[in-house]
């Protein structure tokens, strides 16, 4: 009998090993505390620094990570740890021994995917995630369950807590992004390793995971393009003003006219109009647009201690029905490949602009020369910006422009004759 059966046979009594006692863990911890309907209870708790002082007794932890994972009383790992290579190894040992597991890493989820649903199969155990995209709202689930492959044409949203909360901070408040960076971090909406969150790793990771959930396709983010926001400056911010946008990062996938998906997460000229341009602070949100539905709006905070404990357990809730990810759309998908050839109009902007290929746009639109800072919209094919790296280079800045991709193949006619009348060739 595995432990999954076990779990549904019995009263239904989930024990848990948890792994990690930081922002989440502590968090789940209290919620759990509050919810003794549930039926749930933690053994033992294993953390990094046997040293370090606790809020609750020494005796609930451990270094030893093998005294939960071996322990057969325990039914459900909960893995909430920052460190994505010790996570890979907790979650592939306890899926081994048909513990079922609840994880809140999307970067150690996003790199192993392919290994980690061949696992679930293998061993027949069920594996959640909900918290590791967009923390408290429930976005998973939803796209697993809602929505069918052949209807859903895109989704697009804001999936970072920390960097939503950082721009917030610059335009709202003018603070400085170093500034900003720290209230993120004490706020425990940032990564422990803030790289993650603004180069825009944590976003990616979070569309790698979507990805497969909303149109079956499993991509690493090396596959697609992402950028984060740490390269936008004060100066792109005055612009951003003055044309009434805000700026946000924003992750999209659409199915283009070819059948293909586009997918990229980048900073983004989002105006008043767009929903996106309302969520503030840590707050995140995705739209999905569908044939018959049209859109729906997702919003809900994508950081913090209780938001996040509340999606881990609302998947130790799902694990006492024996909920597991179907993975239907990668099992019946229609072979959905990622592509790049499409167009996106883009804002840069930059402090010499020697660094700017211009033979690489279609054609330019606008052009300011400034003494400190430069700035041009233009065209430019997805697949340059793909396969090239001066754009992510310090010193230069690339925003989208509302609306940003364009598919329509004449434009292709007319790109020369608009790069001679803006004298770039
Ligand atoms: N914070 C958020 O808002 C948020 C939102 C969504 C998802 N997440 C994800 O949730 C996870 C946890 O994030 P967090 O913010 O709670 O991190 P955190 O506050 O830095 O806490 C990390 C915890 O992991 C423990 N740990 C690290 N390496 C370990 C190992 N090898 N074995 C056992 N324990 C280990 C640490 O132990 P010590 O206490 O001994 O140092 C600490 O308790 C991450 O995957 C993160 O991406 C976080």
């Amino acid at each position: 009998m595995s432990i999954n059966q076990s779990v549904n046979q019995s009263t239904g009594q989930l024990t848990i090993g948890l792994f990690g006692f930081g922002v989440v863990g502590k968090g789940l911890y209290d919620v759990l505390h509050t919810t003794p309907t549930l039926q749930a209870s933690i053994k033992k708790i294993c953390i990094k620094n046997a040293g370090k002082k606790r809020s609750i007794p020494a005796e609930n932890f451990t270094t030893e990570a093998a005294l939960l994972l071996n322990d057969e009383s325990i039914n459900v790992i909960v893995e909430l740890i920052d460190d994505a290579d010790a996570a890979y190894h907790i979650v592939k040992t306890a899926l081994q021994k048909g513990k079922a597991v609840v994880s809140a890493n999307k970067k150690m989820i996003a790199e192993h995917f392919e290994e980690l649903l061949q696992l679930q199969q293998e061993n027949n155990t069920a594996f959640l995630y909900e918290a590791a995209c967009c923390a408290s709202m429930p976005i998973v689930r939803n796209l697993e369950e809602y929505y069918d492959n052949d209807l859903l044409k895109s989704i697009r949203g804001i999936i970072n807590g920390s960097t939503n909360f950082i721009l917030t901070k610059i335009f709202e408040e003018e603070l400085e992004f170093r500034e900003a960076l720290t209230l993120a971090q004490q706020a425990g909406f940032a990564e422990s390793n803030p790289k993650l969150d603004v180069g825009g790793f944590d976003a990616a990771n979070k569309l790698s995971i979507l990805l497969a959930h909303s149109f079956g396709v499993i991509a690493k983010p090396r596959e697609f393009l992402f950028n984060g926001i740490e390269n936008i400056s004060r100066p792109d911010a005055v612009v951003a003003g003055e044309k009434k946008y805000s700026i946000k990062l924003v992750a999209n996938a659409k199915k283009l006219e070819s059948g293909k998906l586009a997918a990229f997460v980048l900073p983004q000229f989002v105006t008043p109009k767009d929903d996106l341009y309302h969520v503030q602070n840590e707050f995140n949100a995705l739209t999905t647009e569908s044939s018959f539905a049209d859109t729906h709006f997702f919003k809900g905070k994508g950081a913090g201690a209780f938001p996040t404990a509340s999606a881990v357990l609302s998947d130790i809730s799902a694990l006492r029905y024996n909920y597991k990810y179907e993975y239907k759309k990668i099992h019946h998908r229609t072979d959905t490949q990622l592509s790049t050839d499409y167009y996106l109009k883009v804002f840069i902007s930059t402090d010499d602009l020697a660094k700017i290929r211009k033979e690489d746009f279609e054609w330019i639109e606008e052009w300011h020369n400034g003494f400190k800072q430069s700035w041009l919209v233009a065209v430019i094919h997805a697949g340059k910006l793909f396969h090239t790296g001066w754009w992510k280079q310090e010193g230069v800045s690339l925003i989208l422009c509302p609306e940003p991709i364009i598919e329509n193949i004449d434009y292709r006619k007319v790109s020369k004759r608009s790069l001679e009348l803006a004298g770039v060739i």
